[in-house]
């Protein structure tokens, strides 16, 4: 089943096709004018998607060599509603245009699930580290669908906190590859951060961004190499303690990242040096949001029977733990 996959959630206009053979084509626009603003701009993302979108998608059929797909896999939440909103009506329209199957993927299922689209894919249950702009946590996959959530950011979520401390450094955005960057030319040691603990398995991420600012503000800060080294290792200690200890609560040692951060050089590094266990990580192209994930978690939904009607919507906010296993209505 060849499946067209649009994405417009956040600040990337990305179409994707795949197959079962694999990825035909991976297409990502990233909006540009949000870097002046340090942010992305709701307003100003939905208008760059709705200009952008239709030469994406008619470029990655091309490219493809596919008239008209299979199907037709859409990001209908969570993200800015406004940017969801012209994906979902580009999907829904080539859907109706080409009367094939529409389905709406939940974004967050998106990344999880991205890791198998790699060549050694995890099987299920694995635990999901989901780490991006918008969201940190923490899943037990047990199937397509049927996820548990073990942890979750009480604040801020990690790619948010890079941005933020990207910005109290004088910093571009978005802040995680600069940061990455930086870091790798400073010492992890140089400053002293705390590693916050919320309850339970959860993350809290505000504190060590105030401990950040307080020492950047402070009487000697240092060099940024150094600020940027001991953020990161901050950040990645934190993710690393609270799945090593789902590792222990489930038994399950199959760990999947997804998400922005997950791209960072640091936290590949030391999750795929994490002994007994096995961690997956997606290409870096596949952890930043694109349409290829989207289009794979469609499919699989897809292939299940499920479909979505012209009557779909988008819902802004929509946690995975909502889910329920792909399959007919
Ligand atoms: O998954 P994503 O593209 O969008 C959301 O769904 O939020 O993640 C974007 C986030 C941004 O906060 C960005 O700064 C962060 O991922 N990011 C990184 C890196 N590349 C992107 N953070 C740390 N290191 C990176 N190399
Ligand atoms: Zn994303």
């Amino acid at each position: 089943m060849r499946v067209l996959g649009i994405e417009t959630s956040c600040d990337e206009t990305a179409a994707a096709v795949l197959d079962g053979s694999g990825v035909l084509v991976d297409l990502v626009h990233t909006q540009e004018v949000h870097a002046e603003y340090l942010g992305v701009v709701p307003e100003l993302a939905s208008r760059a998607h709705a200009e952008k979108l239709a030469a994406v998608v008619r470029a990655a059929l091309e490219r493809a060599g596919v008239d008209k797909p299979d199907g037709v896999a859409v990001t209908s939440g969570p993200g800015l509603i406004g940017a969801v909103l012209v994906g979902l009506a580009m999907g829904k329209g080539l859907a109706a245009a080409w009367d094939v199957p529409l389905v709406g993927v939940n974004h967050l299922e998106g990344h999880l699930l991205s890791t198998l689209l790699e060549p050694e894919a995890p099987s299920f249950p694995f635990l999901g580290l989901v780490v991006s702009g918008g969201h940190t946590s923490l899943y037990l996959a047990r199937g397509v669908g049927d996820y548990e959530t073990l942890a979750e950011t009480v604040d801020d979520a990690a790619g948010e906190a890079y941005d933020k401390t990207a910005r109290l450094l004088g910093l571009g955005y978005p802040g995680g590859p600069l940061i990455d960057r930086l870091a790798a030319q400073g010492d992890p040691g140089a400053v002293t951060l705390p590693r916050p603990r919320a309850s339970g398995l959860n993350w809290s991420f505000s504190g060590l961004k105030t401990a950040v600012r307080s020492h950047v503000q402070g009487e000697a800060p240092g060099r940024h190499e150094d600020i940027a080294a001991s953020f990161q290792a901050a950040v990645v200690d934190v993710l690393e303690d609270r799945v090593r200890r789902a590792v222990e609560a489930t038994g399950v040692r199959r760990v999947a990242l997804s998400g922005g951060v997950a791209a960072n050089s640091e936290l590949r590094r030391r999750f795929s040096e994490l002994e007994g266990l096995q961690v997956y990580l997606p290409a870096r192209s596949r952890c930043t949001d694109n349409a290829a994930m989207i289009a794979n978690a469609g499919r699989l939904r897809l292939m299940a029977g499920q479909r979505d009607g012209l009557d779909l919507r988008a819902r802004p906010s929509w946690p995975l733990a909502e889910l329920s296993p792909p399959g007919p209505a």
